[in-house]
This record gives C-alpha cells, sequence and structure tokens, in this order.
C-alpha cells in the first residue's frame, strides 16, 4: 500500500495501475510536479465523491478513467490526448485480460473526458469529465490571484484582468472555459474576501 492509497476500494487491478502512474507522473519530466497533486488526485477525489452520490456507477471504470485518462500528458502527448490515454487503456488492459466489455467502457471514459468531439454518454464517463473538470476550481491559480487582489481590487476588476490579460490561459488551455466558470469563480472570490482565508485549499470552504 502506497503512501497515496486512499480507502477507495478498488480492485487489486485498479490498485496496481493507480501505483503505476502514479510513479510515472513523479518521474516523468514532461509535466510540471502540480499535476499530480493538483489534478490527477484532484480528479480522483471528486470521482469518488460522484461514485458515492452514484452508488450505480462502477468505480472500477472510473478509477482506471482517472488513471489513464491524461497518462499522454505525462508521456508529451498534450495533442489528441485523449484518444492516446483511450488506446493506451486498451493497450494495458487488454495485456492483463481484463473484461472485454468494460475495457470498451474505459476506452469511452477516456476518449470522452475532453467533451470535445466525443461527449461522455455513460455515467462513468460523465463522472469522470465532470471530475476533471471539478479539479480546475481547486488549483491554486485562482486561489492565490484572488488571495492577491482581495483588498484591492473587486471581482469585476480581477475578471477583467482574467479575461483581456489572458492570466487564466497560463493554467487553463482553454479561456472560453474560463468564461464558463466566472459565476463560480465569483463565489469563491467572495468566500475568499469575507472570510480572510489565508492558506487552506478553496474546496476545504
Ligand atoms: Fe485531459
Ligand atoms: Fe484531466
Amino acid at each position: 500500500m502506497t503512501s497515496e492509497m486512499k480507502e477507495y476500494n478498488y480492485s487489486s487491478l485498479v490498485s496496481e495501475i493507480r501505483d503505476f502512474v502514479i510513479e510515472e507522473a513523479k518521474t516523468t519530466t514532461k509535466i510540471d510536479s502540480w499535476f499530480l497533486p493538483q489534478h490527477l488526485m484532484e480528479v480522483e477525489r471528486f470521482a469518488n465523491v460522484l461514485c458515492d452520490k452514484f452508488p450505480e456507477a462502477d468505480r472500477d471504470i472510473v478509477g482506471l478513467g482517472v488513471w489513464f485518462h491524461d497518462i499522454g500528458r505525462l508521456r508529451g502527448q498534450d495533442e489528441g490526448h485523449d484518444v492516446y490515454g483511450a488506446e493506451e487503456a486498451k493497450r494495458v488492459l487488454d495485456d492483463k485480460d481484463f473484461d472485454s466489455g468494460k475495457i470498451e467502457k474505459v476506452y469511452a471514459v477516456c476518449r470522452s473526458h475532453r467533451c470535445k468531439d466525443v461527449k461522455p454518454e455513460s455515467l462513468e464517463a460523465k463522472i469522470l469529465a465532470t471530475a476533471d473538470a471539478m479539479s480546475h476550481f481547486t488549483h491554486s491559480f485562482y486561489f492565490r490571484l484572488f488571495q492577491f487582489y482581495k483588498d484591492e481590487l473587486s471581482f469585476e476588476e480581477i475578471k477583467e484582468k482574467i479575461l483581456t490579460n489572458n492570466l487564466a490561459s497560463f493554467y487553463i488551455h482553454d479561456l472560453y472555459e474560463t468564461r464558463f466558470k466566472l459565476e463560480l469563480l465569483e463565489k469563491i472570490f467572495r468566500v475568499i474576501k469575507n472570510k480572510q482565508i489565508e492558506n487552506k485549499r478553496i474546496i476545504d470552504y
């Protein structure tokens, strides 16, 4: 059991793949060090919250989606990493004689996680795509930005900075996504401003 092991009750195959991807994320030079703790781990945490909410979801399929969906990014395959992750999941799981019907489901979960050319259809795919998007809200970028400006700027002024100076694009590849989240970002800003939050994660509030 690794130090990152949580009480997620995966099957041993999923735990094995989880350990393998965590190790790869720690050693690869293709991603920054925040990607494991602030993205992959957060996606897993949200995915499990959603699995608790929707107990009919197959937790192993979601878990495999968590650990395969961005594996292309660990290998420098940013463009088309949804296809790469889906293919890699299929290759690895085929090798391990995983149930072929479930492999198809994991494939679809990885393939649709960006909600771009392929949309999530199964419950498991919807959970992963949602958890993936939710992880951006705990990213320290907004936390630090709001902390920094909370005493001198209003949310409207910060919003202008985000949108016109394109600050968010350093962290989120799609500015449209940021516009889509403005309402939630404003709520986060109000919480930080009103409660004078110092250094806890946004999600803890
Ligand atoms: Fe991704
Ligand atoms: Fe992701």
